[in-house]
């Protein structure tokens, strides 16, 4: 059962074919594979780089890359499947910490869901729901002072460090 539950960190076809090699277990895997969510994923900062920046967020609104590098990680710690809930009983999702009373739909609850999107699409190792909803988030704010963590540890920084160690084409 160890083995089970550890494949299922990783990526869902490496946990799928686990599950297939494994025969006697293989049905216990392919079932703790869909209950918990076989997607949850940490992100090294170097191909968070790259993702972002093929997503079109380097400068996006006058923020560079190293910005939004800096926001993630320290928001979530690159972590995808990342959720805390609040004292007014909403929740922030996902590698951006995306709050579901303004932004995202959470189950049948009315609230705001200006980014139209399920909170649960928020929180996947597909960042493409969580970065759009990010970008509107920046737009609709006029910058990234909703996120805490940025202004204490990123703003007015010099945010170039990921440079000398990532190669971002
Ligand atoms: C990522 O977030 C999930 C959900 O909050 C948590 O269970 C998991 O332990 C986190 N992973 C790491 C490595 O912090």
């Amino acid at each position: 059962m160890q083995d089970a539950h550890l494949s299922c960190q990783s990526p869902t076809e490496f946990c799928l074919r686990q599950a297939l090699r494994m025969k006697a277990v293989g049905i216990l895997t392919l079932i703790g594979c869909l209950v918990t969510g076989a997607e949850s994923k940490i992100y090294t900062r170097c191909k968070l780089a790259k993702i972002f920046s093929r997503a079109g967020l380097d400068n996006y609104w006058g923020f560079s890359l190293g910005n939004w590098i800096c926001m993630a990680y320290y928001e979530s710690g690159y972590n995808t499947t990342a959720q805390t809930v609040l004292d007014d009983g909403s929740i922030d999702y996902g590698i951006f910490q995306i709050n579901s009373f303004v932004w995202c739909r959470r189950g049948k609850l009315k609230e705001n869901n200006h980014c139209h999107v399920a909170c649960s699409a928020l929180i996947t190792d597909d960042l493409t729901d969580a970065i759009i909803c990010a970008k509107k988030i920046v737009k609709e704010t006029q910058g990234m002072n909703y996120w805490q963590g940025w202004k204490k540890h990123c703003e007015g920084r010099d945010l170039s460090d990921w440079k000398k160690s990532c190669e971002v084409s």
